[in-house]
């Protein structure tokens, strides 16, 4: 059983995989904004094992938060093996932005690629010392080509695949493994205004959260860098 952080799951693709990995007994640490929103929920910290379920605040934008958090969380599983960077967001920044919208392109910048980055870095000697740690990070396919308008989303999902590829040459010989898991769209807030394609027919948080837990049920030898998943056909040349 792993020891497990898990950033953005207070809903979304986070909530989905901690509750599958919450099922399948790992110990598990989730970082969220507001904790009040998991209260009554069977992420609620009084319907679980204290030693073995952590509900802390973490925000991407406070490097603070990300400290605290694993502090607190060494602190209870006495290491982290894992982390599963969930939290991000969307802005739709295009090529000709507004002059007010740079703060949309400074905002993606720190959350999408900084607030992995600084967590993965104060994470980074538990990940080492366990031999097998493994890092699995939500990109998207907006992290492999760019397309419409989202110039701004892309170009932090672009930099993110980037980190990924060098967290797994630099954590490589230390039996760190990465996965960049690259869906289209996925059935969350995220893509609630999408409304040119039927919600059921898109990726499903639950088949991402069975992606993880089979990801995490790998030796070392048998990772993939790289899951890329359409639920729409894309022809690339
Ligand atoms: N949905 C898609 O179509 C899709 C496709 C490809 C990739 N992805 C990627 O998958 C990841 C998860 O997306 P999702 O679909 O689950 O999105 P979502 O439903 O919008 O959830 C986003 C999560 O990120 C958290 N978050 C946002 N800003 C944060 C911050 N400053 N600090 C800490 N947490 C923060 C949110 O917390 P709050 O509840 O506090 O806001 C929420 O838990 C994202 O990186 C996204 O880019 C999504």
């Amino acid at each position: 059983m792993r020891k497990i952080l898990i950033s953005g799951a207070s809903r979304g693709i986070g909530k989905a995989i901690a509750l599958k990995l919450l099922k399948e007994g790992h110990s598990i640490s989730l970082g969220v904004r507001k904790k009040e929103n998991l209260i009554n929920t069977p992420l609620d910290p009084k319907k679980n094992d204290p030693r073995k379920f952590i509900l802390h605040n973490y925000d991407a934008l406070d490097k603070k938060s990300a400290e605290k958090w694993i502090k607190e969380t060494v602190k209870t599983f006495t290491s982290i093996d894992t982390i599963i960077h969930c939290a991000g967001i969307i802005k739709r920044t295009n090529l000709l932005f507004n002059d007010d919208e740079i703060q949309d392109i400074e905002h993606l910048w720190k959350v999408n690629v900084l607030g992995p980055w600084v967590l993965t870095k104060k994470a980074w000697n538990y990940l080492k010392i366990s031999k097998s740690g493994r890092i699995i990070v939500l990109v998207s396919m907006s992290g492999k080509r760019s397309k419409g308008n989202l110039a701004s989303y892309s170009m932090s999902k672009f930099a993110l695949m980037s980190l990924c590829q060098t967290m797994r040459n630099e954590g490589w010989e230390k039996g760190i493994r990465v996965t960049a898991i690259s869906p289209g769209w996925v059935n969350t807030d995220m893509a609630k205004e999408i409304t040119n394609f039927p919600k059921d027919e898109m990726t499903q948080p639950d088949d991402i959260a069975r992606i993880c837990s089979n990801l995490l049920e790998l030796p070392n030898s048998s990772i993939p860098f790289e899951i890329a998943l359409n639920c729409k056909l894309e022809i690339s040349n």
